[in-house]
């Protein structure tokens, strides 16, 4: 490891107090509750009141990743908020969570990477960081899919909820923190999964709205495949720059698109399903923010322990892709 390490020392997130379960989408949609534990292992999903907006979450989480790091905002050197949801399409995200926890000091700024936004983001703070630029960086994940989402779509409506979650990353000398990071894209399959409206190509309009064209579109058969290669690509190509077999790592902790999709990975990977983390049956798909959610819940619920090794790998809509290995 180069004398500079990237270490995550504080987690957080936070979640819509309101629940969808899957009994609940069965009046809204022709689907079931068979259908959807079978295809996907979600049950329920977390999805924002009226009134609530992403960097309320995301302020929440970090907030919560601040106390654990015992950081106060004024030491923060960069803020980053890896989301596709955000409050306003100006100015970006990060700023109004900069605003509301005070962190005057702070660069911020929002990553348009999807599900794979947080690990994106990752490898930018270590990268900062280990350049000297910057010595802490709160990295947060945040999304309100919901408001994206068109709950007369079946194929969509059952996968998607909403939350945050929050590391804060510091600068360390001692021998920890992120060990490997790789990030990529295969923009030609942009259509897979994407929302055409609200942008340049299709500004907002009556005829947009009419068309429902501010709701997600997704291939959702075709990008299950891409997403059970692609994942398991980067993850062996982490694992191999570091000389590592899939049973050193401790905790693998998957992007949650769905139970099968991270079953199917595990397997090809090899790694024992013990090691591996997830929490879509209550949570569902949050996009950047579930790698966050579930690393927090695992630190929290003491599941990894100092000088343990996580693998955390993702896929989203770009298609973004990417693996972090890192040692607690
Ligand atoms: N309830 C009941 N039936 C349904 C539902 C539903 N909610 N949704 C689809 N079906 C039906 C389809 O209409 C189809 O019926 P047909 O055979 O009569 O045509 C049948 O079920 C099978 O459809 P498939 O799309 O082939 O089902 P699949 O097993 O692929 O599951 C799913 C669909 C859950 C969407 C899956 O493909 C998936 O998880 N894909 C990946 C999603 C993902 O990873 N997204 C990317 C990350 S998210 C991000 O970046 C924001």
């Amino acid at each position: 490891m180069s004398p500079l390490n990237a270490a995550i020392i504080g987690t957080g997130h936070a979640l819509p107090e309101n629940v969808l379960t899957n009994d609940q989408l069965e009046k809204m949609v022709d689907t079931s509750d068979e259908w959807i534990v079978t295809r996907t292992g979600i049950r329920q999903r977390h999805i924002a009141g009226p009134g609530e907006y992403t960097s309320l979450f995301a302020t929440a989480a970090a907030r919560r990743a601040l106390d654990m790091a015992g950081v106060d905002p004024a030491e923060l050197d960069m803020i980053i908020c890896a989301t596709v949801c955000p409050d306003m399409m100006l100015p970006a995200t990060a700023c109004f969570i900069q605003s509301a926890l005070g962190a005057k000091r702070a660069a911020a700024y929002d990553m348009a990477a999807a599900c794979s936004g947080f690990l994106y983001g990752l490898t930018v703070a270590e990268g900062v960081i280990k350049s000297g630029r910057c010595r802490t960086v709160l990295l947060i994940g945040a999304e309100l899919l919901s408001r994206y989402v068109d709950y007369t779509d079946r194929s969509t409506c059952v996968i998607f909820g909403d939350g945050a979650g929050a590391a804060v990353i510091r600068a360390t000398e001692a021998p920890k923190g992120i060990l490997a990071a790789r990030i990529r894209s295969d923009g030609t399959l942009a259509d897979y999964l994407y929302t055409p409206g609200g942008g340049t190509r299709y500004p907002a309009s009556e005829e947009t709205v009419k068309k429902r064209l501010h709701y997600i579109k997704m291939r959702g058969n075709e990008l299950f495949k891409v997403a059970v290669r692609n994942l398991t690509q980067i993850s062996r190509e982490a694992l191999d720059e570091l000389k590592m077999a899939p049973n050193d790592i401790d905790l693998f902790l998957p992007h949650q698109a769905n139970q099968r999709i991270t079953e199917a990975v595990t397997a090809r990977l090899g790694i024992d399903p013990a090691r591996v983390y997830s929490n879509i049956d209550r949570i569902g798909n949050t996009s950047s923010a579930s790698i966050p959610i579930g690393l927090d819940e695992c630190v929290r619920a003491g599941r990894v322990r100092p000088g343990d090794t996580i693998m955390m790998a993702s896929f989203g809509a770009g298609v973004t892709y990417g693996a972090v290995i890192m040692r607690w």
